[in-house]
């Protein structure tokens, strides 16, 4: 594979504009390197004494822990922040400040804030990389990554590859933060056609919509399932309730895409692999992604959070500059463990 070295030690990663194919398949060259550490065939300790700074002022399951869960993997300590009333930004500290005493205590910072170009701001005063993930509904660049690894992955299974991909995306797509830099970086790919599902007033947004245009992609926008699309991926989203001015309004959009195999059967082909940032919303009002489909072998949502421990340990490598010397720092597994084959 074309893998050539590119420059990430001591970068923040902020925006997946910072990416080109290049980069990209550095990144997945290394994310594929960690899979033994990830299932515990052996382990490494390269970041032994590091200390990454685990700051969420948004909640987060999978993002927060699968952060925690890739520093610990390469020998790191965790410290966490959880939550923005516990924090001095409560108290009116500002971005910059906290970022300046935090970048005290940490080797790499990861961080989600709820306001678009928060996380930028905070990487101003830090002496340290910052990692986005995720600032408000504007980006979530760990999570594209993550994605495109796995519609890579998905692709490789299925004999095709990135280029001349059909994927139709689904719900939010306003607010969605994952989807919008999902289409940027799948935009740095050939011939894409992006399918659009959503309504009107959660329609992506047109600086993003340029950006597909721009790179000569193919470009389908509509309002409702019709028909049956000849999508290779299918990726659903959930309405993003805190985002909106009031409860009342995104009610009204709740459960309008549902997924369930009768509709994906109706809609979708054999093939099309089901894609899902998560959490999907199952209570009954919602139902975004039915339970009657956890066992289809083409849904890869599980598949997305174990490639999440992968790419983020291979942008902590990369940032800290560790991603040759990992089998240097090598040790034996002494325990056992049942799972294995989950990978
Ligand atoms: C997404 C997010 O937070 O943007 N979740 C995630 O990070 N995996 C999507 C969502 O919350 O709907």
């Amino acid at each position: 594979m074309n893998a050539q070295p590119f420059t990430f030690a001591g970068q923040h990663i902020l925006s997946v504009n910072q990416f080109n194919r290049e980069a990209i398949e550095y990144v997945f060259h290394i994310a594929n390197q960690m899979r033994p550490y990830a299932l515990r065939e052996k382990r490494t300790e390269v970041l032994r004494g590091a200390i990454l700074g685990n700051l969420f002022f948004e909640p987060s399951t999978r993002t927060r822990v699968s952060f925690g869960t890739a520093f610990n993997l390469l020998g790191g300590e965790v410290r966490e922040t959880v939550g923005m009333s516990n924090s001095a930004l409560a108290k009116g500290e500002s971005l910059y400040d906290t970022a300046r005493v935090l970048s005290g205590y940490s080797d790499i910072i990861a961080m989600r804030h709820p306001q678009a170009g928060s996380v930028a701001e905070f990487a101003t005063g830090s002496r340290v990389p910052v990692l986005n993930g995720g600032d408000g509904a504007n980006e979530h660049p760990t999570q594209a990554l993550l994605d495109l690894f796995t519609i890579e992955k998905e692709c490789q299974a299925h004999g095709s590859t990135i280029d001349g991909l059909h994927i139709a995306m689904i719900g939010d797509l306003k607010y969605g933060r994952t989807v919008h830099s999902l289409c940027k970086l799948l935009s740095l790919y050939n011939n894409i056609h992006f399918t659009l599902i959503a309504p009107k007033e959660l329609s992506m947004p047109t600086g993003i919509l340029d950006t597909i245009t721009q790179a000569g992609h193919k470009l389908t926008i509509t309002e409702e399932f019709s028909g049956s699309l000849d999508a290779d991926i299918c990726y659903q989203t959930r309405v993003q309730e805190e985002r909106f001015t009031s409860q009342d309004e995104a009610d009204k959009f709740r459960g309008k895409f549902r997924l369930d195999q009768q509709i994906y059967t109706k809609h979708f082909q054999s093939k099309t692999v089901i894609m899902h940032p998560l959490p999907r919303d199952s209570r009954a009002e919602a139902n975004e992604l039915d339970n009657d489909l956890n066992l289809h072998p083409n849904l890869a949502i599980f598949r997305q959070t174990d490639n999440g421990v992968l790419v983020r340990m291979a942008l902590f490598a990369l940032t800290l500059g560790v991603e040759t010397i990992m089998q240097q720092h090598e040790r034996p597994v002494l325990w056992q463990t049942p799972t294995k084959s989950i990978l």
